[in-house]
């Protein structure tokens, strides 16, 4: 389950800057799962979000299709991603792939990768030239 997973990351996430941890989950079309944490940096910029650790670990199993995700942090209300790992995101889900954002506490909420990133640009704009 990608609540379960994303939770069992999340305790892994190295955060000593921020002190804000998120793990996440992403299931391909094939049913696989990857997952990922954020990885910050004494060079704060050098941080690295954890949407962008599971999708790299996915693009690395040859993996290029997100058909959900699961985003956890330990804060009062679900974590919504930042808006470039929107992007990331859309870059790899079809527009009514759901986003779950979460807390550690158990409180969800539920959105379409559509509405996180609406008028997005994506590789469509490329052929339009
Ligand atoms: N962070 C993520 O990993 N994903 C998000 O969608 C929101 C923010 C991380 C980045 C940084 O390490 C910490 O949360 C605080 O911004």
């Amino acid at each position: 389950m990608l609540k379960d997973i994303a939770k069992s990351v999340w305790a892994n996430a190295y955060a000593p800057y921020s002190k804000f941890k998120v793990g996440v989950a992403i299931k391909t079309i094939d049913g696989s799962v990857f997952s990922g944490v954020n990885v910050e940096n004494a060079a704060y910029p050098e941080g690295t979000c954890a949407e962008a650790a599971a999708i790299a670990a996915m693009c690395a199993a040859g993996q290029r299709e997100i058909v959900e995700v699961y985003v956890i942090a330990d804060c009062k209300e679900p974590v919504p991603p930042c808006g470039g790992c929107r992007q990331k995101l859309a870059e790899f889900s079809k527009p009514d792939v759901p986003v779950t954002m979460a807390t550690l506490a158990g409180k969800e909420k539920t959105i379409v990768v559509s509405d996180l990133l609406p008028g997005s640009f994506n590789k469509n704009f490329f052929s339009d030239k």
